[in-house]
């Protein structure tokens, strides 16, 4: 079975004593017997465990009565397609550019945003809303952030998170896919992006953008947009200032270091608050925060073993399948070895972690 799985023996032993595909039968000499029921089941959970989920989500998977052999096939066709699709429209991007530079072409921004800006969220976006939504406690200082501003810009809006309700608001947001997912009866939103903002000069109280200036490609231009364009600016964005930054959360720390080659080009805290005029402040995360952002579990690491959490963080895609494999599969024996919990034992009664989201408030 083994063989024809191509899987070792002792992956197979494994998944027996936890329970996940067990041999319903022994031989005489004691070896595990795999039925034809047994064989679909141990595809289902090689299935699975292929396209990165973790093995406690595959248990679930598998273990729901309610889907059959079929619903299974028909599901894992579907991720298939969607993780191709994301897959194709990379490709496309970077044979465009390819293309491009061999033909001494300068490639321009937005071009080269095609591959990881506007046009990533055009081959991920479709993920987002399973986990990111307004955490209540970050929107809380936001909202105090904004004052009492009553026309609001919101650049790189998304699906309409930490809008507020209460104020006259445009959103502004370059992926179609993303659009297509605001709320009915959200702000009006239109497709443009920061580093080209089609309003008049002061056209709004303020600019707000959260948890988007590092896919722009040129974030100090998109920053200078906003001071332009609005009286005050707010931003949630990311403090890379401090030496040893990739340090302060552990996934980046022990799992994922090229997390620091995503931000490798990213401004300084310092610069961006200079360019908007801005003070910076820290925003804890909560320890249950509500928005599946990448810092967002650092208290419950199983969740990053969840495909459909990863698939909601842009960081995944960019740092591409190796990296992302690796981690995970690091991590899940962390966690069933208890190295991770040992490591991590002053985590467990914290209720909220700086780990370097910072509001500028300009
Ligand atoms: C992580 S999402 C954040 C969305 C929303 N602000 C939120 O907090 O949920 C990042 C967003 O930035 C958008 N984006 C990418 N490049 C952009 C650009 N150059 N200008 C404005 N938005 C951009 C993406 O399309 C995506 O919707």
């Amino acid at each position: 079975m083994a063989e024809l799985a191509g899987v070792s023996v002792r992956t197979l032993h494994h998944y027996d004593e936890i329970g996940l595909a067990r041999p319903s039968a022994r031989t005489a000499g004691g070896y595990r017997a795999y039925s034809a029921g047994d064989v679909e089941r141990l595809r289902e959970v090689l299935a699975y465990r292929r396209l990165g989920f973790g093995l406690r989500e595959v248990a679930e998977l598998v273990g729901d009565s309610s889907t059959d052999a079929v619903a299974h096939l028909r599901r894992l066709r579907a991720l298939l397609l969607e993780r191709r699709d994301r897959a194709d429209a990379m490709v496309a991007a970077i044979d465009r550019e390819l293309d491009a530079r061999a033909k001494g072409v300068k490639v321009t921004p937005e071009e080269q945003l095609e591959i990881l800006g506007a046009r990533l969220y055009d081959a991920i976006g479709g993920a987002y809303t399973a986990t990111r939504r307004t955490d209540p406690r970050i929107a809380a200082q936001i909202l105090d952030a904004l004052g009492d501003a009553r026309t609001v810009l919101n650049v790189g809006a998304g699906t309409g998170s930490y809008e507020p309700t209460d104020r006259e608001v445009t959103a502004v947001e370059p992926s179609e896919v993303m659009r297509s997912q605001r709320p009915v009866g959200s702000a009006p939103c239109v497709a443009a992006a920061a580093e080209s903002l089609p309003f008049e000069d002061h056209s709004f109280d303020v600019a707000m953008a959260v948890s988007t200036v590092h896919h722009w490609g040129d974030p100090m231009a998109g920053l200078r947009e906003m001071r332009r364009v609005a009286r005050r600016v707010v931003v949630l964005t990311f403090d890379t200032d401090e030496p040893g930054w990739q340090d302060r959360f552990w996934l980046t720390r022990d799992y994922l270091p090229e997390f620091a080659t995503v931000l490798a080009e990213f401004p300084s805290l310092s610069r961006m608050a200079d360019a908007i005029g801005a003070r910076a402040e820290p925003v804890p995360i909560p320890w249950d925060c509500t928005d599946g952002l990448f810092e967002a579990y650092w208290r419950r690491p199983g969740a990053y073993l969840e495909e459909h959490v990863r698939r909601a963080m842009s960081v995944w895609t960019r740092v591409g399948p190796d990296a992302e494999q690796r981690a995970v599969r690091s991590l899940s024996n962390d966690l069933e070895s208890g190295r991770w919990a040992e490591r991590n034992s002053d985590l467990a009664h914290l209720d909220t972690a700086d780990l370097g989201l910072r509001l500028l408030i300009g």
